[in-house]
């Protein structure tokens, strides 16, 4: 057993020894050579620094690839087998390594890139997430990767945020319940990570990230005891119980307090009320950040003790493990860290490598996964981008276009893989995607290839800088593409952001930018009818000209099959199904989600004052149009009046009263219309995608119960009061009390 082989190697272990499992380095650490973002020399490790890293300070993890340096499977099986060589120490004990490969693995130019987490969320389609988790899960095995750093677990609530797109939305329910998938996805029906096929997921960033109030990355948040259980906590909590192994720590602060150094969230609610059993590990640099940025430690030593105490387990260091190491070793002699405590952490650490085989088999190889990039999986991940694309507005069905007439396709992301990518893709912040994606198609490339290229020109318009400046554009062309689109029937102009991730892409204005909206008005004025295609992380605010656009497409950041996608739902082969997984914004002062209070939603003028309602979103969570109609009837629930303990079966007849085959996304609204604290307009409670037929109906079955009515209370207390509760699928309503 497992627990008998860790406590052996545990009495064998010195103080250093342990103290270096806890650390993580990334590779660019013990490689030599220019930076990893940059330059394509190949890869070399530097024996200097392996010898430090190693075999002086014993460190027990890596991170990263290198990026750009070593595109080729074999290269880099050599790499992570050398690494493995001389990690390992006297005691044998194998490196874990650990990658963010967030929506496919970040590794070669042939891996398997899915849409990105928001546009999953936008497909509602469970087991065509957890395909896709699965699929990823192989082809990280497959780099010789253990550790995944995903699912993003956050709630995205707040679209200035930089990271929105790494979620699966605003909203707890859908994040629950994707999470849960992607889990067993990733580890495994049976959470058996020792099957070569799966891996470890890492929940992240618990908790309580992306909610900062200046909407930037890595500053404040203030969020109540109450806000942080009704909201941000219900998806980590469903992930936990779903067996996930490992969870990373939110790089913020809540109420003034980094979470890194906070016990009150790390040990108390996540070890003893949510009995986590697995590794807790830091966002990159954020021990050292306690004294460097936040200021709650004076030394690094300090910092590293709160840390510790609080309840981390592995420092994902980055490049200071020397003084990480120096410094815990000397806190546990000081007595001010508790051995007992480095033993746990330890042992949850091994814990991990054994069950992972890594004891057995350090590095998987790559020639044992003959279906790393194969037609099946990149099928799948077509299929994900299909599912996930949105159709939010259809004015006198202009779409689909017919494949006979002449389009220009146009605007900064109609030509870039980069775009359709974003960030952690083939790197960081996506720098080379459309070198390493050239193989694919742009979404101008799968217009042409689908009626032809002299049907569809491409003018760019304009073009994004590709020089780290990841917002600046330039007008390329302008005048020649507004002069083409007065030839054309129809413009397919595409607009958004280029990649990002992180604190780079912090953004102070939501509105897209000012000369995409010139271009936009001035396309509109040629009086060609425009087709919006929007490739962006986060809803770009678009209310300027979105009235003067004829059709709107959301694409989000659908991944490498994102253009034939498009371009198959732009000329009908495919019929859309996606539905906004937030609420897409219509001005900067109203970013009301969908699940707000019933005081953001008043529509009453008193006196003189117009108290006019906030609540106006472009488009609303949930929105998605079709080519086909659907018709909802015989809404019923199993009873009338229930005790919270009980089972409500709510049925709903779904029909296609259209004339082609469509996917709807069946959802079910609740809403508890008084509660002791303001309750939520609405929330959604259950969602089930099916297909239908021209004429076809079916009934769908939703199942509620105390989870489902209950709220959290100003006691923190999670509670279900007696009183009048509201069902709402489409457009029809029903009640219930709880007696
Ligand atoms: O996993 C990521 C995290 O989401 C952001 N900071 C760096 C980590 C490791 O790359």
């Amino acid at each position: 057993p497992v627990d008998v082989k860790v406590n052996a190697l545990l009495q064998k272990m010195t103080l250093e020894e342990k103290v270096g499992q806890m650390a993580q380095i990334t590779l660019d650490v013990i490689t030599k050579g220019k930076d990893r973002f940059t330059s394509d020399e190949p890869v070399v490790l530097d024996p200097k620094m392996l010898d430090l890293a190693f075999g002086k300070y014993k460190v027990g993890s890596v991170l990263n690839t290198a990026n750009n340096r070593a595109r080729t499977t074999e290269v880099w099986y050599n790499i992570i087998s050398e690494i493995q060589k001389k990690g390992s120490g006297r005691l044998n004990i194998p490196i874990i390594y650990g990658i963010d490969a967030i929506h496919g693995v970040t590794y070669t130019a042939g891996a398997t890139f899915f849409p990105q987490q928001i546009g999953q969320a936008a497909t509602r389609n469970i087991a065509l997430i957890k395909e896709g988790a699965k699929i990823t899960a192989y082809e990280t095995r497959a780099s010789g990767i253990p550790w995944n750093f995903a699912p993003v677990l956050d709630l995205g609530p707040d679209p200035r945020f930089p990271r929105i797109w790494e979620t699966y939305g605003e909203d707890p329910f859908l994040t629950s319940e994707i999470g849960k998938a992607v889990i067993k996805g990733y580890e495994g029906d049976d959470n058996n990570i020792s099957s070569p096929f799966n891996v470890a997921s890492c929940l992240k960033h618990f908790l309580g990230y992306q909610v900062a109030f200046s909407g930037k990355d890595r500053t404040p948040a203030i969020i109540s005891d109450q806000a942080l259980r009704e909201y941000h906590l219900p998806a980590f909590k469903a992930a936990i119980a779903a067996g996930a192994h490992t969870i990373m720590i939110n790089s913020g602060l809540i109420n003034g307090v980094p979470v890194h150094a906070n016990p009150k969230l790390l040990t108390n609610l996540l070890r003893n009320e949510l009995g986590f059993k697995g590794l807790v590990v830091t966002d990159w640099g954020d021990i050292e950040n306690l004294y460097n940025r936040d200021r709650v430690a004076s030394s690094n030593k300090e910092a590293v003790m709160l840390a510790i105490n609080a309840g981390i387990d592995m420092s994902m260091i980055a490049y200071q493990f020397e003084p990480f190491c120096d410094d815990l070793v000397a806190l546990v002699k000081e007595g001010k860290v508790k051995q007992s405590h480095i033993d746990e952490a330890v042992t949850r650490i091994l814990k991990l490598k054994f069950k992972l085989g890594l004891f057995e088999t350090p590095v998987t190889n790559f020639k044992d996964y003959p279906k790393f990039g194969s037609k099946e999986f990149e099928l799948a991940a077509y299929q994900t981008a299909a599912e996930s694309i949105t159709l939010l507005k259809n004015s006198n069905q202009v779409l689909p276009l017919k494949k006979d007439i002449k389009v220009l396709v146009t605007g900064p992301n109609a030509n870039s893989m980069r775009t359709l990518n974003g960030g952690w893709s083939y790197s960081w912040q996506g720098e080379k995607v459309d070198e390493f994606a050239a193989k694919y198609n742009t979404i101008a490339k799968a217009i042409q290839n689908k009626i032809g290229v002299n049907k569809a020109q491409f003018i760019a318009g304009i073009s994004y800088k590709m020089d780290g400046k990841y917002f600046e554009e330039y007008a390329d062309n302008m005048d020649e593409a507004i002069a083409a689109a007065k030839d054309v029937d129809v413009v397919v102009l595409c607009l958004g952001e280029n990649t990002y991730t992180e604190t780079p892409g912090n953004l102070s204005d939501l509105y897209v930018s000012e000369m995409q909206t010139e271009y936009a008005k001035k396309l509109a004025a040629t009086g060609k009818p425009i087709v919006l295609v929007l490739n962006e992380g986060r809803p770009r605010l678009i209310s300027k000209f979105e009235p003067q656009m004829k059709a709107v497409l959301q694409s989000y950041l659908p991944g490498n099959f994102g253009g034939d996608a498009l371009a198959d739902i732009i000329f009908g082969d495919v019929n859309p199904s996606g539905k906004l997984p937030y609420n897409y914004p219509k001005f900067p002062n109203s970013l009301a989600n969908y699940n707000h209070k019933p005081s953001e939603s008043r529509s009453v003028v008193e006196g003189v004052y117009n108290y006019d309602a906030d609540y106006n979103p472009q488009y609303e969570f949930g929105f998605g149009l079709s080519y086909t109609t659907f018709s909802y009837s015989n809404l019923n629930v199993s009873a009338s009046k229930i005790k919270a303990s009980d089972v409500l079966t709510v049925t709903v007849d779904v029909k296609n009263t259209g004339e082609r085959e469509g996917k709807e996304a069946v959802e079910l609204y609740l809403a508890d219309l008084y509660a002791s604290l303001s309750p939520d307009v609405k929330r959604l409670k259950g969602f089930q995608k099916i297909n239908l037929k021209p004429g076809e109906s079916k009934t769908v079955t939703f199942k509620l119960s105390k989870n489902h009515f209950s709220f959290i209370n100003n006691e923190s207390k999670e509670v279900v009061e007696a009183g009048d509760f509201e069902i709402y699928i489409s457009n029809l309503k029903t009640g219930f009390t709880v007696q």
